[in-house]
């Protein structure tokens, strides 16, 4: 596999990366922190990735840094056939309710930047006959949620774009994996009271890399969060209205 990871220097992208490298896959980092994306690469090749592994600089926010990030990936690996994407914001629903900037940086950084950023993904993708676009959603996508409305308004739309992606590209080659974890133990859940099924990052890692290597549309992780969401769509909305989850 030639992959490009666009977050992989914290959580489940470091986690996932690890993975990937100790099985000998070619990788490229992209993201916003030039030093954490240096650090993560000499640590990847020290876990086997083919060296050397390289960067380059790419911002959620900043969609200029899109294409010449993935340029760079493309010559640097000559050609690629997996993007993974688990660059992603959070912040909580009150401090976005009374702080309208932060809220325009996360529905900024989930949706549209997440979005334009597979866009040109999927432009380098298609000629080379597909491959495999992984990206991390969320179930906050799942059901509008009093604690997650605007994080869940960004990941349900992030979540549609990629069924979608799936519909129309799978025949042409394109194997869309939408990822939704529920609570994980990362640096962005860090300060949050972890739920009685919070997942570690590297079980979703080894639980993701199974499903891209299946080409699976989707996947929740931890699994049980699966049937904890088909329990929640069906709840009724009076029910939801009363409820805090
Ligand atoms: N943890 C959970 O419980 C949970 C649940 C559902 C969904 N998710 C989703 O899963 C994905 C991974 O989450 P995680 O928990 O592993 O998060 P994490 O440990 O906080 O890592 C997030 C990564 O995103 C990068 N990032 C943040 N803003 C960025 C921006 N503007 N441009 C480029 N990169 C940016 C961070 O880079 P820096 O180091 O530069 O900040 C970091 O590498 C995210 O999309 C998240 O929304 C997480």
């Amino acid at each position: 596999m030639k992959a490009v990871l666009f977050g992989a220097s914290k959580g489940m992208g470091r986690a996932l990366a690890r993975l990937m490298a100790a099985r000998g896959d070619r990788l490229f980092l992209i993201g916003r922190t030039p030093e954490d994306l240096e650090r993560s690469a000499r640590d990847l090749e020290i876990r086997g990735a083919p060296t050397p592994v390289m960067t380059a600089f790419c911002d959620l926010l900043k969609p200029e840094s899109f294409a010449p990030a993935l340029d760079q990936a493309e010559r640097e690996l000559q050609g690629f056939d997996t993007v993974v994407v688990t660059a992603g914001m959070f912040a909580a629903q009150e401090e976005m309710e009374t702080d309208p900037e932060l809220a325009a940086r996360v529905l900024a950084a989930d949706f549209t930047g997440t979005v334009l950023f597979c866009e040109e993904a999927r432009r380098r993708l298609l000629p080379t006959g597909g491959g495999t676009l992984c990206v991390f959603s969320s179930v906050a996508g799942e059901r509008g949620r009093k604690p997650v409305i605007l994080y869940g308004a960004a990941k349900a739309g992030l979540s549609k774009y990629l069924e979608g992606l799936d519909h129309k590209f799978r025949a042409r080659g394109l194997r869309t994996v939408c990822v939704k974890p529920g609570f994980v133990k990362t640096g962005m859940t860090a300060g949050l009271k972890p739920p009685p099924m919070a997942g570690e990052p590297e079980a979703v890692a080894r639980r993701v890399l199974r499903a891209i290597d299946r080409g699976r549309p989707e996947v929740y992780a931890p699994a049980a969060w699966r049937g904890v969401m088909c329990i929640i769509r069906n709840l009724p909305r009076f029910v939801m209205r009363k409820i805090e989850f």
